[in-house]
């Protein structure tokens, strides 16, 4: 008996990895990308890195838009060495500063005759109180959120002249536990638990999505988000000592490695099964259910007015 309940947790614990390993999506699609050119945020690093590398052995012309010049540069040389794509390039853009999203758009329309996929992948998780950036941002929602929501504005006619073209966003199943206050959205009365900030930030990215897709109904561009999974990789280096110290050294045997963990953003960047989809969540490579707050039309819309008035498009 002693015995038996010794192996049992060894055996729960290798069923629940095998379940793991057989449940994780892998993207198939030997889609070629000559030809195109890909936009991806965050790239230096992680899923971003392994996504963009992927792209690279299709042959896409691949840039690698990173805050840190010599982190980007280094994982534009390491890529152009491991895939022999000599069509990958690092361009600065620092999503927590509106000025740095705007000249890196600039670049691109100036530079780029086109852009096929925009794979909005980097993130980040703050530390404990209220950070605000330059331009008076909570520095969570600048990066996660707002900073996306610029960069997005700033090149959607160049990907509405390469349609069909598309946007993806990596969200988090994390965002099933957050809810948005929209009257205090930068902190302006509270500042919350940053985990939980780091959670809503997700919640808007879902948001974003939602009513994007709407706008862009018959453009020949579609846009999808995901949740990659659980994975191996430096996004919880400045979170709160619990999921650091506990929760990730816990689960550290059930998460995904990068390559895993890219899989389902490569999938919406370049599968012909998701040709025309649009406005969907995906969880590996497949389509997955959002919180009932996610799916909310009115709450979209209105994040989607809030996040034009803070990033400056409208007065
Ligand atoms: N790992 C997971 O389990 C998990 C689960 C769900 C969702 N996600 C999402 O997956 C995405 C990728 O994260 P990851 O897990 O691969 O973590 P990661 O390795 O830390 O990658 C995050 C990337 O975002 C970049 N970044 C952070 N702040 C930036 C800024 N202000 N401007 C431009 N780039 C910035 C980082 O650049 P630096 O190197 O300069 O910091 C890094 O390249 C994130 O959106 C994250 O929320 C991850």
């Amino acid at each position: 008996m002693g015995f038996l309940l010794l192996f049992l947790p060894v055996v729960l614990v290798l069923a629940l990895k095998l379940y793991a390993k057989l449940s994780c999506g892998m993207c198939r699609c030997r889609t070629s990308m000559e030809g195109k050119v890909i936009v991806i945020t965050g790239a230096n690093s992680g899923i971003g890195f392994e996504t963009a590398k992927d792209l690279a052995r299709r042959k896409g012309r691949v840039i690698l838009a990173c805050r840190d010049p010599e982190r980007g540069q280094r994982a534009a040389d390491e890529i152009t060495k491991m895939t022999e794509n000599g069509d990958v390039v690092f361009r600065q853009l620092d999503l927590s500063s509106l000025d740095s999203v705007r000249r890196f758009a600039s670049l691109i329309n100036s530079t780029e005759k086109r852009l096929d996929v925009l794979i909005h992948n980097a993130g980040m998780s703050a530390p404990e109180g209220l950070h605000l950036t330059k331009d008076d941002l909570e520095l969570q929602f600048a990066t996660n959120h707002f900073g996306p929501f610029l960069l997005n504005h700033l090149l959607l006619d160049l990907m509405k002249r390469s349609a069909p073209s598309r946007i993806v966003v990596v969200s988090s199943v994390t965002h099933h536990w957050a809810t948005l206050d929209l009257d205090n959205l930068n902190f302006e009365k509270y500042i919350r638990n940053p985990y939980w900030v780091y959670c809503s930030t997700k919640l808007a990215n879902l948001l974003f999505v939602r009513e994007l897709a709407d706008r862009l109904k018959s453009t020949g561009v579609t846009v999808n988000a995901l949740h990659p999974g659980g994975v191996r990789t430096s996004i919880t280096r400045n979170a709160q000592w619990y999921i650091k110290y506990l929760f990730v050294p816990v689960f550290y045997f059930f998460l995904k490695d990068c390559e895993k963990g890219a899989q389902t953003t490569i999938h919406l960047a370049v599968s012909n099964d998701v040709e025309g989809i649009s406005g969907k969540y995906f969880a590996d490579c497949k389509e997955a259910w959002t919180s009932p707050w996610a799916r909310n039309a009115k709450k979209a819309k209105m994040l989607w007015q809030i996040s034009e008035k803070f990033t400056g498009i409208v007065e």
